[in-house]
């Protein structure tokens, strides 16, 4: 068991991250034992698949279960699990465990962070995204009106229990996604670039080894304890995302981590358009993200999904597009391009990818 701790440097507060098996049966029954209650927020298919293993290690517990999907991550979702909260007559000396991917970590964060002006909450990630990415950092929100993550708070959850266990009824596609957020941590960190291609061949076959899980969250934990508001060195966990949230919104149908992959692969292109940039080492980092995504899906048309980059919370100005992009080995660069010039490029780089 790797046992990670997040200590912002500007709070008191720590979050203690459990990274290994026996972090769901044993360490998570522990942390709990302090509270009053424990209230259970999970979706329909951690539920189908783990609801019998949950109610064993936590007993009796009241349950609240959303629909699955980055579609139900939305304003609905959370005031029905406030609702649910409330009619549990949860107190604030309760706590919420939410035992699920990232779209229940992130919604039911939020709720921890609302309810009774703030209460305990607990991350159980059950998808490979989650547990090396999402779960780690207090970020939470819900999508609202058309705009990913707009209404959230930073709320850091008092433990994560990152267990394995939960990896093996993943469908290979989440697993795949995971990977993505992966290789995004590898482009910004050397070490853990270099440990993916060493482990090139057990990543393809989706396994992921658990020590890679672990060195993951420990980056992001590091980079996230030095600045947790996203002022500075956390904005570079964005790379490859103004353009992944826009094809995220565009395609529907296609997850986030494998808009990340796109997305680190249109920015590393752009990158070398406006860049002194290390040439092999991108095209390693793109053919290990195209490796992974196992085919460039078929995208609309660029002029459809370009202007939904001009939603990025990340732009500074009202037609400018930041992009977060690789350029040498472990180091990134924030490039600001008009618009059109953001446009215009990544309609030259879908003709040359696809
Ligand atoms: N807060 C952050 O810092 C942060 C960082 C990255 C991503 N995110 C957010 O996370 C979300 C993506 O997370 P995700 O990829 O985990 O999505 P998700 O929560 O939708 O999970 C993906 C799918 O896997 C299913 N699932 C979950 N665990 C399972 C298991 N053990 N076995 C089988 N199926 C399982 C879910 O029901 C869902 O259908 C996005 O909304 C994104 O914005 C947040
Ligand atoms: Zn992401």
């Amino acid at each position: 068991m790797r046992t990670i701790v997040l200590h912002e440097e500007a709070q008191p507060s720590k979050s203690t991250i459990y990274c290994g098996e026996g972090a769901f049966e044993r360490e998570l029954p522990r942390a709990l034992e302090s509270y009053s209650e424990r209230f259970v927020f999970t979706d329909g298919n951690v539920s189908r698949l783990w609801g019998a293993r949950i109610r064993e290690v936590l007993g009796d517990v009241p349950v609240f279960t959303m629909p699955a999907g980055e579609e139900h991550k939305t304003e609905e979702t959370l005031f029905a699990l406030l609702q649910a909260m409330a009619k549990a007559q949860l107190h604030r000396t309760g706590c919420l465990v939410m035992i699920g991917g990232g779209v229940v970590g992130d919604v039911g964060g939020l709720a921890a962070a609302l309810y009774m002006r703030g209460i305990a909450c607990f991350q159980v990630p059950t998808t490979l995204l989650a547990q090396v990415d999402s779960s780690v950092g207090g970020k939470t929100a819900i999508d609202f009106l058309g705009i990913k993550n707009l209404v959230g708070a930073f709320n850091q959850p008092e433990a994560v229990f990152a267990d394995p266990c939960f990896l093996s009824t993943l469908p290979p596609r989440e697993v795949r996604c995971g990977i993505g957020e992966m290789v995004k941590h590898g482009a910004l960190k050397e070490e853990l670039f270099e440990k993916l291609l060493m482990r090139r061949k057990e990543l393809m076959a989706l396994s992921v080894p658990v020590d890679l899980i672990a060195d993951n969250i420990a980056f992001k934990a590091s980079v996230v304890a030095e600045d947790a508001k996203e002022s500075g060195p956390r904005k570079s966990l964005n790379l490859g995302h103004t353009t992944a949230h826009a094809l995220e919104l565009a395609l529907k149908t296609r997850s986030h981590g494998e808009c990340v992959l796109l997305g680190t692969i249109f920015e590393a292109e752009i990158a070398r358009r406006h860049e002194t940039c290390d040439e092999g080492y991108l095209f390693e980092l793109i053919s290990l993200c195209k490796e992974v995504l196992g085919s460039i899906p078929a995208l609309p048309p660029a002029k459809e999904w370009t202007p939904l980059a001009l939603l990025d919370k990340k732009n500074t100005a009202k037609d400018a597009v930041v992009v977060t992009a690789p350029v040498c080995r472990g180091t990134y660069r924030l490039i600001a391009l008009p618009y059109a010039e953001y446009a215009r490029e990544a309609e030259e780089i879908q003709a040359k990818i696809c």
